[in-house]
């Protein structure tokens, strides 16, 4: 259970977290503090990406009461690692923060466990052995996702010839995925694999070196939209017709991705939404209002096949 004092001070009421804490800090527009919270973002890389940052900045707002240090990690654990370290010694009220991949934090949970900040992990999930390191996780069923996929590939083409453009490797995403999908096609069927690091620029070349090592694949399953959407462009050069020659299956549902389903592109998007700026708003008030959260909040994801309409992809927030 984590003890800070701004937490304990939030159950008592507001004149006497303010002698608690020996300031008012930062007054939103209630005229009430605001939480101040440290997020490290993993990265920029892909469509989802860019939702999600916009979907939690857009919550974390003063209007909302928060004071947010945003932090873009470039996809690097190290810039994570030092962003976590500058928000424990600006001594925020809150970390929040989607780590790039699973394993490599004890340490710096640890760290965050001593100061007594509350962790809130968003997206991802990390893999240590730090006891309890964190007070909630909020992000999707990455493993499901990868299940869903692999039911509609073994039901529609059981004779497939897979290749699998995983995302980061060591990510939870690419893990997870990885394993629901594989467990559903059978890993038989699956004659390659390589890592597009979830970016359009790298799922194109991994697609490209595919198509020379196995002329006879007939399936890319792409850990997320933005490889799906360069594999198209590599397939496309190469003479083939993505969709019919070779059929995709992703996993997001961007919009961009959405249009690919429509336009004959892409087969089967399994979704994974990244507009939950709310509920971590909502994790994070709890928290400093000292009531308990849910250990687990999982994000509720659909599937869409071609039958869309453009006038669905359209009216898409994302
Ligand atoms: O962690 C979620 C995954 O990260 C998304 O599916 C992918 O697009 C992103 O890079």
């Amino acid at each position: 259970m984590f003890m800070k004092k701004k937490i304990i001070a939030a159950g008592l009421g507001l004149a006497l977290a303010v002698a608690l804490t020996g300031c008012g800090g930062d007054k939103g527009d209630t005229g009430t503090d605001l939480i101040k919270v440290g997020f490290s973002q993993l990265g920029a890389e892909s469509g989802w990406r860019t939702a999600n940052t916009e979907s939690v900045q857009a919550s974390l707002s003063k209007e909302n009461g928060f004071d947010l240090t945003f932090v873009d990690a470039q996809q690097k654990q190290e810039n994570q690692i030092k962003a976590l370290r500058d928000f424990i010694q600006q001594d925020v009220d809150v970390i929040a923060f989607s780590p790039v991949v699973e394993t490599g934090w004890d340490e710096v949970l640890q760290e965050i466990k001593d100061a007594g900040i509350p962790l809130v992990l968003v997206d991802r999930n990390v893999n240590t052995s730090v006891v309890d390191p964190y007070v909630t996780w909020i992000g999707a069923d990455f493993k499901l996702e990868g299940t869903m996929a692999g039911q509609w590939v073994a039901a529609n083409y059981p004779d497939a010839k897979i290749f699998e453009l995983q995302g980061t490797m060591g990510s939870a995403p690419q893990l997870d995925r990885e394993a629901g999908f594989d467990a559903e096609v059978g890993v038989e069927n699956i004659i390659g694999r390589a890592t597009g690091n979830f970016t359009r620029a790298e799922g194109k070349a991994a697609t490209e070196a595919a198509l020379q090592a196995y002329p006879e694949m007939n399936l890319i399953f792409a850990h997320n939209d933005d490889m799906g959407l360069g594999a198209v462009e590599a397939i496309k050069a190469a003479g083939k017709v993505p969709g019919v020659d070779i059929i995709i299956v992703t996993v997001d549902g961007v919009r961009a991705g959405m249009q690919a389903l429509v336009d004959g592109e892409f087969n089967y998007i399994v979704e994974c939404n990244p507009v939950f700026g709310d509920q971590i708003a909502g994790l994070i008030k709890d928290i400093m209002a000292g009531k308990s959260v849910p250990k687990t909040t999982i994000v509720v994801d659909a599937a869409f096949d071609q039958t869309i309409t453009q006038a669905f992809v359209d009216a898409r927030a994302y």
